[in-house]
């Protein structure tokens, strides 16, 4: 099969870094178009800076990297440093990047690619707020049916939220953009933080990262370390989850991820429940099925791959 044509949508964060090592490690089944910034974990600046530092560490600096929208669509925006550090990327100390953004905003570069590229053709994964990918769509309604996918990171039902107690911080950062392409009708993949939260960071998975020796072995063992503090003090669990590398590693390895073909939407006017993403898990709303909503993962195997990948960088 050739490999799936991707592009990220991603507020790098450490668990985005990941994400994105492990695509570019995954050339035999995935083709990154490009990676589009958005404002998100920190400000723009940073999250455009940190997709660079990224792809510079795997030694791709000509992988595209464009700047996207700088707030959600009608919020202000509310950040995550206090998981991710002053940076996005607080762990290693890396260089800042050389390599030069690419021209252009990340939405038109969304827009551009999707009336390009042949309809069907292009997965659209997000790790962050949906801002960009909405924008796109709301600017360009012509192309929402040319989407192939979108595989995404956000939302949760049985766990709720990590941002607000009803809401995770993808979908509650620009909830008006999530809605949006929550009822968009392309074909949605979901891993909500259900899912995430079942493939734990563990001493020994992260030391599997450090042994590979390498530089960005090194990295990834270092980011999990400074991103798993946060989690094991809020959760009390013994690692973290690494939720952004999910949305690839099932690209590559769907059968480590099981879910249910529900319907999904998300609150937009709550008093107490912004950003929550109302899955119906027991199919009690009688609404249309959109999303794939995951629920369960192999976490050894999803490991396991990952600690494959990141070792061929
Ligand atoms: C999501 O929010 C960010 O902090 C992570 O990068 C992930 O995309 C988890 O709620
Ligand atoms: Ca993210």
């Amino acid at each position: 099969m050739p490999p799936r044509r991707i592009v990220i949508d991603t507020d790098p964060g450490q668990d985005d870094a990941v994400a994105i090592l492990l695509a570019l490690a995954s050339p035999d089944e995935i083709e990154v178009l490009g990676i589009t910034a958005v404002a998100g974990n920190v400000p723009l600046p940073l999250t455009a800076r940190n997709a660079r530092i990224v792809c510079e560490l795997a030694g791709r600096t000509d992988v595209r990297v464009f700047a996207g929208c700088d707030a959600p669509m009608s919020r202000p925006l509310v950040t995550a440093e206090h998981v991710h550090g002053k940076t996005g990327l607080d762990g290693p100390v890396l260089p800042e990047p050389t390599m030069p953004l690419a021209p252009g905003h990340a939405v038109d570069f969304l827009i551009e690619t999707l009336r390009t590229e042949p309809p069907g053709t292009v997965t659209l994964c997000p790790l962050g707020p949906l801002t960009n990918i909405a924008t796109a769509f709301a600017r360009a309604p012509d192309i929402v049916g040319r989407v192939r996918d979108i595989v995404l990171m956000g939302g949760a039902y049985f766990e709720v939220g990590n941002i607000t107690p009803s809401a995770e911080f993808n979908i509650y950062v620009d909830p008006e953009a999530a809605d949006l392409v929550f009822r968009s009708g392309v074909p949605l993949t979901v891993m909500p933080l259900d899912l995430t939260h079942k493939a734990l960071t563990s001493r020994d998975r992260v030391e599997a990262f450090r042994a590979l020796g390498t530089p960005v072995g090194r990295a990834v063992a270092e980011w999990t370390d400074f991103f798993e503090r946060f989690d094991k003090e809020k959760y009390g669990s013994a690692g973290a989850p690494l939720h952004d590398p999910c949305v690839i590693a099932y690209l590559i390895r769907p059968e480590l991820f099981s879910g249910r073909h529900i319907n999904v939407v998300v609150e937009t006017e709550g008093r107490y429940t912004t950003g929550m993403t109302v899955a119906d898990w027991w199919r009690v709303s009688g609404r249309d099925p959109n999303a794939q909503f995951m629920r369960d993962v192999d976490a050894e195997g999803f490991f396991a791959l990952l600690a494959e990948r990141i070792g061929r960088l």
